[in-house]
């Protein structure tokens, strides 16, 4: 059945109001940038896909992602088994029969769009859950997102066994994931987990190893080398021209959500449907082009220069995090780009609700609304003990609760002149994920062509890494 997506909805109602914000009349004002700016934007993917060279102010350009979604679909659909799509997910069914847990490794964008799929739409305690309850989904874990050594220590204790790995509840498999296939974190984490991995086959003389050992990383680099040597079974690939942060609807996040049993063709569906209307769709009814519109001219017009992500599910806090590092390591170059700051509320309301409330005057605030969650309501019930006086909400529900928080901080933050938007996801499922993950890449993108910044690459984080691998490397002569 060919079920199309609920389409995601941006308002921007918010943030038109006398005082802090803007009005209607500044986003008309910029309305022909941003056109050229969406014109510009296809005009690079066009650039990318014939393969024509790239003018140096230009460089890099890793315009690959925009369409890799219709891309994905299009050849599932025209070849089922050995498209990328139906390769990932006989790998994803293969290592769901094979293991009852998976680590991922990774850093960045290697690692961040896997994690927010998982919180976002897998059950809260999926990792609690027994094998049953998980329908035969592995637990999934991240690591190599950094070099802690206690927190390495953590997970290796839970995946030992005296046994070695004889029954699936045992088995365990490493999905690493590095485009460059260089990263420190994610290299020196594989080499601990590859090490533990084969002590524990080698308990049974098990010559699963190549296996239970998934890389995604590029067409060459150290990765794919060692994993060649290993003799990996599948090898996925990051495709050329998409960046890290960009590659989430690559293998890159695609693989470790098909473990987790996730509907990736509706993912990528709601990437698509996004797509279509970032291409055809006028400013005041596309939600990329009204999204930077208004982030553009509250910080180009009211120095609003802190992008809040305020977030109203826990489920999607990890999505925050993951349009944190997009915009940071996009647009935060040549002394610009706003600082991103993802809240989860209502508990940060209890934390960072009163700066947002009284504090400087330089933020808009985007919430990210459900509208449907997945389970039914919760009632607040009525108590024989009235001591919390709370039996006359009794018919209330959570999220009666939830949107009444909702509604009474923006009036809130209006009644003082404090912008927000809403960002409406109709449930919190692939489908609206699909959508927000292209909305929020396209946004980004367009808003580096508006400002002048080249979205692409990150050269700013080479600085650390050159001085780290000169302190380690001194004195050690390799
Ligand atoms: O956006 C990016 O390119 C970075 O955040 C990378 O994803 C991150 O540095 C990890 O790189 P790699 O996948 O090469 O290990």
């Amino acid at each position: 059945m060919n079920v199309q997506p609920e389409p995601i909805r941006y308002d921007p109602c918010g943030s038109f109001i006398a005082g802090g914000g803007i009005g209607p009349s500044d986003i008309k004002a910029i309305t022909p940038q941003l056109e050229t700016s969406r014109v510009e934007v296809l005009h690079d993917l066009s650039l990318w896909l014939d393969g024509n060279s790239v003018p140096a102010d230009k460089h890099p350009l890793d315009a690959g992602f925009i369409d890799l979604p219709d891309r994905l679909l299009r050849d599932y659909r025209a070849q089922p088994e050995t498209s990328e799509l139906g390769k990932i997910l006989a790998t994803a069914d293969r290592l769901r029969e094979k293991v009852d847990r998976v680590v991922v490794l990774g850093i960045g964008g290697s690692y961040m769009g896997a994690r927010s799929m998982m919180e976002a739409c897998c059950h809260p305690y999926h990792n609690e859950l027994s094998r049953a309850e998980r329908g035969s989904r592995p637990r999934m874990y991240f690591e190599g997102n950094n070099v802690d050594n206690d927190a390495a220590h953590g997970l290796l204790d839970l995946l030992r066994t005296s046994e070695g790995l004889k029954t699936t509840s045992d088995r365990w498999a490493i999905v690493v994931i590095s485009k460059s296939g260089g990263t420190i974190e994610t290299a020196v984490s594989f080499r601990v987990f590859l090490r533990e991995l084969q002590a524990a086959l080698e308990k049974n003389q098990d010559s699963d190893l190549g296996d239970l050992v998934v890389p995604v990383t590029g067409n060459d680099g150290k990765l794919n080398e060692l994993a060649t040597a290993i003799g990996c079974r599948d090898i996925f690939r990051v495709p050329d021209g998409v960046g890290g942060r960009f590659s989430v609807l690559s293998a890159v996040g695609l693989l470790p959500a098909a473990i987790l049993g996730l509907d990736i063709v509706q993912l990528l569906k709601g990437a698509v449907m996004m797509n279509q209307i970032f291409r055809e769709a006028p400013v005041g009814e596309n939600p990329v082009l009204d999204f930077v519109a208004v982030s553009h001219c509250m910080e180009s017009l009211r120095k609003a220069d802190t992008r809040i992500l305020s977030v109203w599910s826990k489920g999607l806090e990890a999505v925050g995090l993951w349009y944190d590092q997009l915009l940071a390591e996009s647009l935060g170059k040549n002394g610009q780009g706003a600082l991103p700051l993802t809240v989860v509320n209502t508990r940060d309301l209890h934390s960072r609700g009163q700066q947002h409330q009284e504090g400087c005057r330089d933020k808009i605030i985007t919430n990210v609304i459900v509208d449907r969650f997945r389970q039914d309501p919760l009632a607040v019930g009525y108590q024989q003990w009235n001591h919390d006086q709370l039996n006359s909400l009794s018919e209330k529900t959570l999220p009666d609760i939830m949107y009444a928080a909702l509604e009474g901080t923006n009036q809130a933050y209006g009644e003082d002149s404090r912008p927000t938007a809403n960002l409406h996801l109709p449930q919190q499922n692939e489908a609206s994920l699909g959508q927000l993950f292209q909305m929020l890449m396209l946004a980004t993108v367009v808003e580096g062509r508006l400002i002048g910044i080249n979205p692409y690459g990150q050269p700013g984080v080479e600085a650390y890494k050159r001085n780290m691998n000169a302190i380690l490397r001194a004195n050690c002569g390799d």
